[in-house]
């Protein structure tokens, strides 16, 4: 079994990776590989719209730091998606990830809005990390996020929501939410 984790926050030791290692910690010591990708160091550019990758086996052009994480992704029996709030939504860096995530899905003879999905059921783990302590403040935006990794054919097993995380470091001072993502991870390939 194998689970492949991606935080999208510009902090390297930040609360999202502390969270999303966390979550990995479980799943690895329920017998999973685990592995961890920090969006922001892999240079990964928008989506150019080319739509060279909307067939069954088409994929993405783009020759950039986002070119080997599909291969993880399709390999990967879980992932764990992990993001800071900036604005109240994800980050741009994941943003773009996601928006990457284009090539997961394809175009039925292509047909507009016709999208068939390349992975089907591959279970998540959603990670987010907001300095207001108010956990339910950005469910709706949380909502989206979520309802575009089913869309790509992500099914989502749980939402960790860490508030009050202002520092670096205010996830490892959080016992609560630490101990939320280790089970998260755990349960993960249950
Ligand atoms: C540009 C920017 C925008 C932010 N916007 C929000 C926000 O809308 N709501 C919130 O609760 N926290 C916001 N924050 C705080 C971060 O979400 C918070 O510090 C988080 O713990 C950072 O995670 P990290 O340590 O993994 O980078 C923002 C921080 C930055 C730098």
């Amino acid at each position: 079994m194998k689970v492949v984790g991606f935080v999208g926050s510009p902090r390297k030791k930040g609360n999202t990776t502390a969270l999303v290692n966390e979550v990995l910690r479980g799943a690895s010591e329920s017998g999973a590989q685990t592995k961890v990708f920090n969006i922001n160091e892999l240079s990964i550019r928008g989506c150019q719209a080319c739509y060279k990758c909307q067939t069954p086996e088409g994929k993405c052009v783009q020759a950039d730091g986002m070119a080997g994480l599909y291969d993880e992704i399709f390999s990967a029996d879980a992932v764990v998606i992990g993001t800071p709030v900036f604005m109240f939504q994800v980050t741009g860096q994941m943003k773009i990830f996601i928006d990457r995530l284009f090539a997961l899905l394809y175009l039925e003879d292509g047909q507009p809005g016709a999208f068939r999905n390349k992975i089907k059921g591959k279970r998540a783990v959603t990670v987010y990390a907001q300095a207001q302590p108010d956990t339910g403040l950005f469910a709706s935006s949380f909502d989206l996020n979520e309802g575009v990794l089913g869309f790509l054919g992500f099914k989502i097993q749980d939402r960790i929501v860490a508030g009050g995380m202002l520092g670096p470091d205010s996830a490892q001072g959080s016992p609560s939410v630490m101990e939320k993502a280790y089970s998260a991870g755990a349960a993960l390939l249950k």
